[in-house]
């Protein structure tokens, strides 16, 4: 199951019909959330206040993007009578445990998490004023497309690509976006998910191809060409390589519409040692 499409489909639902099946659907996510005896401490939240939401451009995590272009994002509802109903400690640490910096409660039993600050020009709202789900209702979780949001101030737990520790003559080029007309690199691509991928992987792949470029991107992909292809740029805005590389989540694989971009150095250098 795509992890996106259902999310944004279950913040839509707001009718009780929707709920049941969606209660069947969240159970896999509610078994991975923590159980009021494991929480983790969660002392350290600020709370940043009450915000406007909107459904088709979420405040908290981009998840139509894939979660990753934009920012990291999740989306869980916890109901009255599961194990862990909201209230604003229980969604902190839903948040926490899967390494999120901001944590938002929504119509009541909706949490939502983002590695990533909300806009601001969402901020000051009122009505932040429903109830949490039954027995935390003496708590209040946000309202109808209203977030109230908070955060541990934790750096973005983003994968950064590696730049270091590189195959000789190889260095890190940056994080180019398909600002162009195409792809940043196009000659040759290999889809490395299944031996694993990364920096190291795509830098064999294209070097043994005998290109000068490799780039990985959307997690899993590898690409190889001789220089950057249709006039694409380095992406100005940080952290957008970042998209964990499918089979070694510490790296970055740049992500949709981005290449983590690699460069052979044919520079020759005279006169040194
Ligand atoms: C999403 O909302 C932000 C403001 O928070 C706005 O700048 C942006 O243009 C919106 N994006 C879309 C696709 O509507
Ligand atoms: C690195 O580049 C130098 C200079 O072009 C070259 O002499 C050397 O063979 C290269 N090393 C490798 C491992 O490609």
């Amino acid at each position: 199951m795509k992890p996106f499409a259902w999310m944004v489909a279950g913040l839509a639902a707001k009718s009780l019909a929707f709920k049941a099946e969606l209660v069947a659907q969240l159970k896999d996510i509610q078994d991975l959330a923590p159980r009021a005896e494991e929480a983790i401490d969660i002392a350290g939240w600020r709370d940043l206040g009450c915000w406007t939401d909107d459904a088709n451009n979420l405040t908290l995590g981009d998840l139509t993007a894939g979660g990753y272009v934009v920012q990291r994002g999740a989306f869980v509802q916890f109901y009255d009578n599961s194990p862990t109903p909201n209230s604003p400690d229980v969604c902190q640490t839903y948040c926490q445990n899967n390494g999120y910096s901001y944590a938002g409660v929504e119509y009541g039993f909706n949490c939502l998490c983002s590695s990533r600050a909300p806009d601001q020009l969402r901020s000051g709202a009122t009505g932040c004023s429903s109830p949490c789900p039954s027995p935390n209702n003496n708590q209040l979780c946000g309202g109808a497309n209203r977030i109230q949001i908070f955060t541990n101030d934790k750096p973005y737990p983003y994968s950064q690509p590696k730049t270091s520790g590189l195959q000789t003559n190889w260095s890190y080029q940056g994080c180019y976006t398909t600002s162009g007309s195409g792809r940043v690199l196009v000659a040759d691509s290999s889809n490395l998910q299944t031996s694993g991928n990364g920096a190291t992987q795509c830098i064999d792949y294209c070097s043994g191809k005998g290109y000068s470029f490799a780039g990985t991107g959307n997690g899993y992909e590898c690409w190889c060409d001789n220089s950057i292809q249709n006039g694409n740029t380095l992406d100005a805005t940080p952290n957008q390589c970042v998209q964990p590389c499918a089979q070694n989540t510490g790296e970055g694989c740049g992500s949709p519409q981005r290449q983590a971009v690699y460069a052979r150095q044919t520079k020759r250098y005279c006169g040194g040692g």
